[in-house]
Protein backbone atom coordinates (compact mmCIF):
# COMPACT_ATOMS: atom_id res chain seq x y z
CA UNK A 1 0.00 0.00 0.00
CA UNK A 2 1.35 3.69 -0.92
CA UNK A 3 1.27 6.18 1.64
CA UNK A 4 2.56 9.16 0.44
CA UNK A 5 3.16 12.14 3.00
CA UNK A 6 2.00 15.42 2.07
CA UNK A 7 1.98 18.13 5.02
CA UNK A 8 -0.02 21.03 2.63
CA UNK A 9 -3.58 21.04 3.46
CA UNK A 10 -4.60 20.52 -0.29
CA UNK A 11 -8.42 19.65 -0.08
CA UNK A 12 -8.20 18.70 -4.11
CA UNK A 13 -5.49 16.71 -4.15
CA UNK A 14 -6.20 12.70 -4.05
CA UNK A 15 -3.14 12.10 -2.60
CA UNK A 16 -3.90 14.18 0.39
CA UNK A 17 -7.96 12.95 0.53
CA UNK A 18 -6.12 9.22 0.79
CA UNK A 19 -4.13 10.47 3.83
CA UNK A 20 -4.69 13.96 5.12
CA UNK A 21 -2.96 13.00 8.65
CA UNK A 22 0.45 14.26 8.26
CA UNK A 23 -0.96 17.44 7.15
CA UNK A 24 -3.05 17.35 10.05
CA UNK A 25 -0.03 16.94 12.27
CA UNK A 26 2.00 19.81 10.79
CA UNK A 27 -1.33 22.41 11.40
CA UNK A 28 -1.81 21.41 14.74
CA UNK A 29 2.17 21.53 15.68
CA UNK A 30 2.41 24.54 13.12
CA UNK A 31 -0.75 26.54 12.20
CA UNK A 32 -3.53 25.26 14.22
CA UNK A 33 -5.47 28.40 13.55
CA UNK A 34 -5.16 29.09 10.12
CA UNK A 35 -5.74 30.83 6.90
CA UNK A 36 -6.57 29.10 3.99
CA UNK A 37 -6.68 31.53 1.03
CA UNK A 38 -8.51 29.37 -1.36
CA UNK A 39 -11.66 28.96 0.01
CA UNK A 40 -11.11 32.28 2.29
CA UNK A 41 -11.63 30.41 5.85
CA UNK A 42 -10.09 29.81 9.03
CA UNK A 43 -8.83 26.28 9.17
CA UNK A 44 -8.91 24.90 12.67
CA UNK A 45 -7.20 21.81 13.82
CA UNK A 46 -7.25 21.05 17.42
CA UNK A 47 -9.53 19.35 19.26
CA UNK A 48 -9.85 21.77 22.33
CA UNK A 49 -10.62 24.32 19.22
CA UNK A 50 -12.70 22.51 17.22
CA UNK A 51 -14.69 21.20 20.27
CA UNK A 52 -15.40 24.89 21.80
CA UNK A 53 -15.82 26.53 18.50
CA UNK A 54 -18.72 23.80 18.17
CA UNK A 55 -20.62 25.07 21.17
CA UNK A 56 -19.97 28.53 21.02
CA UNK A 57 -23.23 30.71 19.78
CA UNK A 58 -21.34 33.56 18.33
CA UNK A 59 -20.88 31.33 15.52
CA UNK A 60 -23.91 29.80 13.18
CA UNK A 61 -24.41 27.09 10.44
CA UNK A 62 -26.07 30.09 9.32
CA UNK A 63 -26.45 33.97 9.68
CA UNK A 64 -29.50 34.26 7.90
CA UNK A 65 -31.53 34.60 11.12
CA UNK A 66 -29.94 37.73 12.14
CA UNK A 67 -28.27 39.66 9.16
CA UNK A 68 -28.98 39.35 5.23
CA UNK A 69 -26.00 38.23 2.77
CA UNK A 70 -25.31 41.97 2.37
CA UNK A 71 -25.32 42.83 6.07
CA UNK A 72 -23.16 40.47 6.44
CA UNK A 73 -21.23 41.25 3.97
CA UNK A 74 -21.49 38.70 1.82
CA UNK A 75 -22.70 37.99 -1.79
CA UNK A 76 -25.72 36.26 -2.08
CA UNK A 77 -25.55 33.07 -3.71
CA UNK A 78 -26.49 32.83 -7.62
CA UNK A 79 -30.54 32.84 -8.77
CA UNK A 80 -29.73 29.56 -10.03
CA UNK A 81 -29.18 28.03 -6.55
CA UNK A 82 -32.49 28.89 -4.90
CA UNK A 83 -34.32 25.85 -5.14
CA UNK A 84 -31.21 24.12 -3.53
CA UNK A 85 -30.89 26.53 -0.96
CA UNK A 86 -34.69 26.60 -0.70
CA UNK A 87 -34.73 22.85 0.64
CA UNK A 88 -31.22 23.05 2.47
CA UNK A 89 -32.42 25.87 4.83
CA UNK A 90 -35.69 24.45 5.44
CA UNK A 91 -34.14 21.68 7.40
CA UNK A 92 -33.11 21.90 11.35
CA UNK A 93 -28.74 21.57 10.18
CA UNK A 94 -29.16 24.88 8.36
CA UNK A 95 -31.11 26.95 10.94
CA UNK A 96 -30.08 28.36 14.29
CA UNK A 97 -32.52 28.61 17.37
CA UNK A 98 -35.77 29.58 17.66
CA UNK A 99 -36.65 27.56 14.55
CA UNK A 100 -33.90 24.72 14.78
CA UNK A 101 -35.26 24.07 18.50
CA UNK A 102 -38.64 23.95 16.86
CA UNK A 103 -37.82 21.55 13.93
CA UNK A 104 -35.66 19.69 16.17
CA UNK A 105 -37.66 18.66 19.22
CA UNK A 106 -40.65 17.54 16.24
CA UNK A 107 -38.04 14.30 15.12
CA UNK A 108 -36.48 14.00 18.15
CA UNK A 109 -38.52 11.76 19.51
CA UNK A 110 -38.16 8.73 16.85
CA UNK A 111 -34.31 9.22 17.53
CA UNK A 112 -33.78 8.74 21.31
CA UNK A 113 -31.42 5.60 22.36
CA UNK A 114 -34.58 3.50 23.45
CA UNK A 115 -36.56 4.26 20.49
CA UNK A 116 -33.91 3.30 17.85
CA UNK A 117 -32.61 0.09 20.35
CA UNK A 118 -36.40 -1.09 19.24
CA UNK A 119 -35.27 -1.11 15.27
CA UNK A 120 -32.36 -3.62 16.26
CA UNK A 121 -33.81 -6.46 15.45
CA UNK A 122 -34.95 -4.87 11.80
CA UNK A 123 -31.15 -3.45 11.28
CA UNK A 124 -29.89 -6.81 12.65
CA UNK A 125 -32.09 -8.78 10.11
CA UNK A 126 -31.53 -6.49 7.26
CA UNK A 127 -27.90 -6.69 8.06
CA UNK A 128 -28.09 -10.66 8.04
CA UNK A 129 -29.84 -10.94 4.97
CA UNK A 130 -27.26 -8.78 2.78
CA UNK A 131 -24.09 -10.22 4.79
CA UNK A 132 -26.06 -13.92 3.69
CA UNK A 133 -26.01 -12.40 0.16
CA UNK A 134 -22.49 -11.35 -0.09
CA UNK A 135 -22.08 -14.98 1.13
CA UNK A 136 -23.40 -16.83 -1.52
CA UNK A 137 -22.10 -14.76 -4.30
CA UNK A 138 -18.68 -15.89 -3.02
CA UNK A 139 -17.58 -12.07 -2.51
CA UNK A 140 -18.30 -8.75 -4.06
CA UNK A 141 -18.27 -4.98 -3.33
CA UNK A 142 -19.53 -4.56 0.68
CA UNK A 143 -19.93 -1.11 0.14
CA UNK A 144 -22.45 -1.43 -2.93
CA UNK A 145 -23.69 -4.97 -1.53
CA UNK A 146 -24.03 -4.38 2.53
CA UNK A 147 -22.99 -0.50 3.50
CA UNK A 148 -24.94 1.56 1.33
CA UNK A 149 -28.66 -0.48 1.70
CA UNK A 150 -28.55 -1.31 5.30
CA UNK A 151 -28.63 2.27 6.08
CA UNK A 152 -30.50 3.57 3.07
CA UNK A 153 -33.07 0.77 3.86
CA UNK A 154 -33.67 1.85 7.67
CA UNK A 155 -34.51 5.14 6.54
CA UNK A 156 -36.43 4.85 3.74
CA UNK A 157 -38.53 2.24 6.27
CA UNK A 158 -38.45 5.12 8.92
CA UNK A 159 -39.96 7.47 6.99
CA UNK A 160 -42.31 5.28 4.84
CA UNK A 161 -40.18 5.75 1.09
CA UNK A 162 -41.56 2.52 -1.32
CA UNK A 163 -39.03 0.31 -1.30
CA UNK A 164 -39.32 0.93 -5.56
CA UNK A 165 -38.06 4.40 -4.91
CA UNK A 166 -35.53 3.29 -2.72
CA UNK A 167 -32.94 3.06 -5.34
CA UNK A 168 -32.92 7.29 -6.28
CA UNK A 169 -32.02 7.73 -2.77
CA UNK A 170 -28.75 7.47 -2.81
CA UNK A 171 -28.00 9.57 -6.55
CA UNK A 172 -29.75 12.38 -5.16
CA UNK A 173 -28.05 12.47 -1.41
CA UNK A 174 -24.82 12.32 -3.67
CA UNK A 175 -25.61 14.98 -6.15
CA UNK A 176 -26.97 17.50 -3.29
CA UNK A 177 -23.43 16.67 -1.33
CA UNK A 178 -21.75 17.76 -4.19
CA UNK A 179 -22.81 21.36 -3.03
CA UNK A 180 -20.98 20.69 0.37
CA UNK A 181 -17.50 20.20 -1.40
CA UNK A 182 -14.79 23.11 -1.07
CA UNK A 183 -15.17 25.52 -4.48
CA UNK A 184 -17.85 22.64 -5.91
CA UNK A 185 -17.51 23.26 -9.75
CA UNK A 186 -20.43 24.94 -12.10
CA UNK A 187 -21.64 21.21 -12.95
CA UNK A 188 -21.56 19.96 -9.61
CA UNK A 189 -23.65 23.28 -7.99
CA UNK A 190 -26.49 22.32 -11.45
CA UNK A 191 -26.07 19.11 -10.17
CA UNK A 192 -26.99 19.62 -6.77
CA UNK A 193 -29.58 21.84 -7.78
CA UNK A 194 -31.57 19.80 -10.01
CA UNK A 195 -31.07 17.14 -7.54
CA UNK A 196 -32.77 18.61 -4.59
CA UNK A 197 -35.19 20.29 -6.89
CA UNK A 198 -36.26 16.57 -7.78
CA UNK A 199 -35.87 15.43 -4.43
CA UNK A 200 -38.31 18.03 -3.01
CA UNK A 201 -40.98 17.20 -5.72
CA UNK A 202 -40.80 13.73 -5.01
CA UNK A 203 -41.62 13.94 -1.43
CA UNK A 204 -44.04 17.02 -1.68
CA UNK A 205 -46.22 14.24 -3.70
CA UNK A 206 -45.55 11.59 -1.34
CA UNK A 207 -46.44 13.92 1.65
CA UNK A 208 -49.20 14.56 -0.10
CA UNK A 209 -50.42 11.06 -0.22
CA UNK A 210 -49.60 10.51 3.06
CA UNK A 211 -51.58 13.19 4.30
CA UNK A 212 -54.92 11.52 2.81
CA UNK A 213 -54.04 7.95 3.74
CA UNK A 214 -51.90 8.31 6.56
CA UNK A 215 -49.33 5.29 7.41
CA UNK A 216 -47.25 4.53 10.15
CA UNK A 217 -44.27 6.05 9.30
CA UNK A 218 -42.59 9.27 9.85
CA UNK A 219 -43.91 11.22 6.84
CA UNK A 220 -46.99 10.65 7.50
CA UNK A 221 -46.81 11.79 11.31
CA UNK A 222 -45.12 15.07 9.86
CA UNK A 223 -47.51 15.89 6.93
CA UNK A 224 -50.20 15.51 9.91
CA UNK A 225 -48.23 18.21 11.75
CA UNK A 226 -48.39 20.60 8.82
CA UNK A 227 -52.42 20.03 8.73
CA UNK A 228 -52.69 20.22 12.13
CA UNK A 229 -51.74 24.47 11.69
CA UNK A 230 -48.80 26.57 11.15
CA UNK A 231 -46.16 24.33 13.72
CA UNK A 232 -44.88 23.25 10.34
CA UNK A 233 -44.30 24.34 6.64
CA UNK A 234 -44.57 22.66 3.54
CA UNK A 235 -40.90 23.70 2.72
CA UNK A 236 -40.06 22.55 6.45
CA UNK A 237 -41.88 19.27 6.21
CA UNK A 238 -39.66 18.80 2.57
CA UNK A 239 -36.21 20.39 4.09
CA UNK A 240 -36.67 17.67 7.13
CA UNK A 241 -37.12 14.65 5.36
CA UNK A 242 -34.71 15.55 2.58
CA UNK A 243 -32.26 16.16 5.68
CA UNK A 244 -33.20 12.75 7.09
CA UNK A 245 -32.97 10.80 4.37
CA UNK A 246 -29.39 11.82 3.01
CA UNK A 247 -28.03 12.44 6.72
CA UNK A 248 -29.60 9.17 7.59
CA UNK A 249 -27.34 7.29 4.92
CA UNK A 250 -24.78 9.39 3.78
CA UNK A 251 -22.53 9.50 6.62
CA UNK A 252 -22.66 5.41 7.67
CA UNK A 253 -22.59 4.09 4.47
CA UNK A 254 -18.98 5.93 4.16
CA UNK A 255 -17.66 5.14 7.72
CA UNK A 256 -18.59 0.92 7.21
CA UNK A 257 -16.75 1.50 4.24
CA UNK A 258 -13.92 3.48 5.21
CA UNK A 259 -14.35 1.20 8.99
CA UNK A 260 -13.35 -2.07 6.88
CA UNK A 261 -10.86 -0.47 5.13
CA UNK A 262 -9.31 0.62 9.15
CA UNK A 263 -9.55 -3.10 9.60
CA UNK A 264 -8.19 -4.89 6.54
CA UNK A 265 -4.65 -2.14 7.20
CA UNK A 266 -4.61 -3.10 10.86
CA UNK A 267 -5.01 -7.44 10.70
CA UNK A 268 -4.12 -7.34 14.31
CA UNK A 269 -7.06 -5.68 15.34
CA UNK A 270 -9.75 -7.49 12.88
CA UNK A 271 -8.33 -10.54 14.50
CA UNK A 272 -8.96 -8.89 17.98
CA UNK A 273 -12.59 -8.42 17.36
CA UNK A 274 -13.59 -11.72 15.61
CA UNK A 275 -11.77 -13.22 18.79
CA UNK A 276 -13.45 -10.82 21.20
CA UNK A 277 -16.93 -9.80 19.37
CA UNK A 278 -18.13 -7.71 22.94
CA UNK A 279 -15.20 -5.08 21.98
CA UNK A 280 -17.80 -3.85 19.23
CA UNK A 281 -18.84 -0.81 20.90
CA UNK A 282 -15.52 0.07 21.28
CA UNK A 283 -14.29 -0.60 18.20
CA UNK A 284 -17.14 1.62 16.38
CA UNK A 285 -16.12 4.50 18.11
CA UNK A 286 -12.21 4.02 17.53
CA UNK A 287 -13.44 3.25 13.63
CA UNK A 288 -15.06 6.07 13.65
CA UNK A 289 -12.61 8.23 15.10
CA UNK A 290 -9.70 6.74 13.45
CA UNK A 291 -11.42 7.81 9.89
CA UNK A 292 -14.03 9.86 10.26
CA UNK A 293 -16.54 10.06 6.76
CA UNK A 294 -16.70 13.82 7.92
CA UNK A 295 -13.38 15.59 7.34
CA UNK A 296 -15.09 19.07 7.67
CA UNK A 297 -17.87 21.08 9.26
CA UNK A 298 -18.12 24.95 8.23
CA UNK A 299 -19.65 27.64 10.45
CA UNK A 300 -19.98 31.40 10.05
CA UNK A 301 -18.08 33.76 12.70
CA UNK A 302 -21.52 35.96 13.63
CA UNK A 303 -19.00 37.89 16.51
CA UNK A 304 -15.64 38.33 16.12
CA UNK A 305 -13.65 35.83 18.36
CA UNK A 306 -10.58 34.76 19.58
CA UNK A 307 -9.05 31.60 18.85
CA UNK A 308 -5.60 30.14 20.18
CA UNK A 309 -5.04 34.10 20.28
CA UNK A 310 -5.87 34.59 16.73
CA UNK A 311 -8.66 37.04 16.02
CA UNK A 312 -11.48 35.57 13.36
CA UNK A 313 -13.38 38.83 12.59
CA UNK A 314 -17.31 39.09 11.60
CA UNK A 315 -18.52 37.87 8.48
CA UNK A 316 -16.00 34.78 7.69
CA UNK A 317 -16.46 31.02 7.89
CA UNK A 318 -14.01 28.76 10.32
CA UNK A 319 -13.44 25.41 8.59
CA UNK A 320 -13.71 23.12 11.66
CA UNK A 321 -10.92 19.92 10.71
CA UNK A 322 -12.75 17.10 12.41
CA UNK A 323 -10.20 14.15 10.91
CA UNK A 324 -7.57 16.45 12.60
CA UNK A 325 -9.22 16.87 16.41
CA UNK A 326 -9.86 13.32 16.12
CA UNK A 327 -5.66 12.81 15.80
CA UNK A 328 -5.30 15.16 18.24
CA UNK A 329 -2.34 14.07 21.09
CA UNK A 330 -3.28 16.28 23.47
CA UNK A 331 -6.78 14.13 24.06
CA UNK A 332 -5.85 10.73 22.62
CA UNK A 333 -3.04 8.62 23.91
CA UNK A 334 -0.75 7.11 20.60
CA UNK A 335 -3.55 9.23 18.26
CA UNK A 336 -2.75 7.45 14.91
CA UNK A 337 -3.02 3.42 16.10
CA UNK A 338 -5.77 1.82 15.76
CA UNK A 339 -7.23 0.48 18.74
CA UNK A 340 -10.61 -0.84 18.94
CA UNK A 341 -10.48 -1.28 22.72
CA UNK A 342 -10.00 2.42 23.67
CA UNK A 343 -11.96 3.33 26.19
CA UNK A 344 -11.51 6.95 26.83
CA UNK A 345 -12.61 8.31 23.27
CA UNK A 346 -13.84 11.59 23.08
CA UNK A 347 -13.98 11.90 19.20
CA UNK A 348 -16.05 14.46 17.72
CA UNK A 349 -17.17 12.81 14.66
CA UNK A 350 -21.31 13.02 15.72
CA UNK A 351 -20.32 16.95 16.27
CA UNK A 352 -20.82 18.71 19.81
CA UNK A 353 -23.36 21.42 20.82
CA UNK A 354 -27.11 22.26 19.43
CA UNK A 355 -26.34 20.27 16.28
CA UNK A 356 -24.60 17.31 17.68
CA UNK A 357 -25.68 14.65 15.12
CA UNK A 358 -29.42 13.65 15.96
CA UNK A 359 -29.24 10.09 14.30
CA UNK A 360 -25.96 8.96 16.41
CA UNK A 361 -27.36 6.20 18.38
CA UNK A 362 -29.06 4.89 15.07
CA UNK A 363 -25.45 5.24 13.47
CA UNK A 364 -24.13 3.20 16.22
CA UNK A 365 -26.61 0.20 16.01
CA UNK A 366 -26.15 -0.07 12.23
CA UNK A 367 -22.65 0.04 12.39
CA UNK A 368 -22.36 -2.33 15.27
CA UNK A 369 -25.16 -5.05 13.55
CA UNK A 370 -23.36 -4.98 10.00
CA UNK A 371 -20.02 -5.67 11.35
CA UNK A 372 -21.27 -7.96 13.57
CA UNK A 373 -23.14 -9.74 10.67
CA UNK A 374 -20.34 -9.89 8.58
CA UNK A 375 -17.60 -11.08 11.10
CA UNK A 376 -20.15 -13.72 12.06
CA UNK A 377 -21.22 -15.01 8.40
CA UNK A 378 -17.89 -14.34 6.85
CA UNK A 379 -15.22 -15.19 8.95
CA UNK A 380 -12.66 -15.52 6.57
CA UNK A 381 -13.84 -12.11 4.69
CA UNK A 382 -10.34 -10.50 2.97
CA UNK A 383 -9.51 -7.27 0.85
CA UNK A 384 -9.62 -8.42 -2.80
CA UNK A 385 -8.20 -5.12 -4.38
CA UNK A 386 -7.01 -1.75 -2.59
CA UNK A 387 -9.70 0.65 -2.97
CA UNK A 388 -9.91 3.86 -3.78
CA UNK A 389 -11.43 7.04 -2.27
CA UNK A 390 -13.75 8.65 -4.04
CA UNK A 391 -12.80 12.45 -5.06
CA UNK A 392 -14.25 14.14 -2.49
CA UNK A 393 -12.96 15.53 0.81
CA UNK A 394 -15.35 17.14 2.81
CA UNK A 395 -17.66 14.06 2.86
CA UNK A 396 -14.87 11.41 2.38
CA UNK A 397 -15.83 7.73 1.59
CA UNK A 398 -14.39 4.40 -0.62
CA UNK A 399 -15.71 3.99 -4.58
CA UNK A 400 -16.18 0.65 -3.45
CA UNK A 401 -14.30 -2.41 -1.33
CA UNK A 402 -13.92 -5.35 -2.85
CA UNK A 403 -14.01 -8.53 -0.97
CA UNK A 404 -13.88 -12.23 -0.85
CA UNK A 405 -15.17 -14.50 1.60
C1 LIG B 1 -21.65 7.36 11.17
C2 LIG B 1 -22.72 8.03 10.86
C3 LIG B 1 -22.95 9.49 11.10
C4 LIG B 1 -22.05 10.51 11.33
C5 LIG B 1 -20.55 10.41 11.43
C6 LIG B 1 -22.83 11.72 11.49
C7 LIG B 1 -22.28 12.96 11.77
C8 LIG B 1 -23.01 14.11 12.00
C9 LIG B 1 -22.44 15.38 12.39
C10 LIG B 1 -20.97 15.66 12.59
C11 LIG B 1 -23.46 16.26 12.53
C12 LIG B 1 -23.35 17.74 12.96
C13 LIG B 1 -22.95 18.64 11.84
C14 LIG B 1 -22.61 20.02 12.31
O1 LIG B 1 -22.54 20.31 13.51
O2 LIG B 1 -22.39 20.91 11.43
C15 LIG B 1 -24.68 15.56 12.22
C16 LIG B 1 -25.93 16.13 12.24
C17 LIG B 1 -27.07 15.43 11.94
N1 LIG B 1 -27.20 14.08 11.70
FE1 LIG B 1 -25.69 12.73 11.62
N2 LIG B 1 -24.15 11.43 11.34
C18 LIG B 1 -24.28 10.08 11.12
C19 LIG B 1 -25.44 9.36 10.95
C20 LIG B 1 -26.71 9.90 11.01
C21 LIG B 1 -27.92 9.14 10.93
C22 LIG B 1 -28.05 7.62 10.81
C23 LIG B 1 -28.94 10.03 10.98
C24 LIG B 1 -30.40 9.65 10.97
C25 LIG B 1 -31.39 10.36 10.71
C26 LIG B 1 -28.37 11.37 11.12
C27 LIG B 1 -29.07 12.55 11.20
C28 LIG B 1 -28.52 13.79 11.47
C29 LIG B 1 -29.30 15.02 11.58
C30 LIG B 1 -30.80 15.16 11.41
C31 LIG B 1 -28.40 16.04 11.89
C32 LIG B 1 -28.72 17.52 12.12
C33 LIG B 1 -28.88 17.78 13.59
C34 LIG B 1 -29.13 19.25 13.92
O3 LIG B 1 -28.86 20.13 13.11
O4 LIG B 1 -29.62 19.50 15.03
N3 LIG B 1 -27.00 11.24 11.14
N4 LIG B 1 -24.39 14.24 11.91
Amino acid sequence: MRMVCIVKFDPWNPEFIAHPYDAYRHLRENDPVGFFEPTGQWLIARHADVNALLRDRRLGRSYLHMATHEEFGRQPEPEFQEPFWRVVRAGMLDVEPPVHTRLRRLVSKAFTPRMVESLRPRVRKIATELTEGLVERGGGDLLAEVAEPLPVTVIAEMLGVPEADRHLLRPWSADICGMYELNPSLEAQHTAVRAAQEFAEYLRDLARIRRDRPGDDMISALAQVVDDGDRLTEDELVGTCVLLLNAGHEATVNATGSGWWALFRNPGELERLRADPGLMPTAVEELLRWDTPAQMFERWVLEDIEVGGVTIPRGVEVALLFGSANRDPEVFADPDRLDIGRVDNPHISFGAGIHFCLGAPLARIEMAESFGALLRLAPRLALAEEPAWKPSYVIRGLESLKVTV
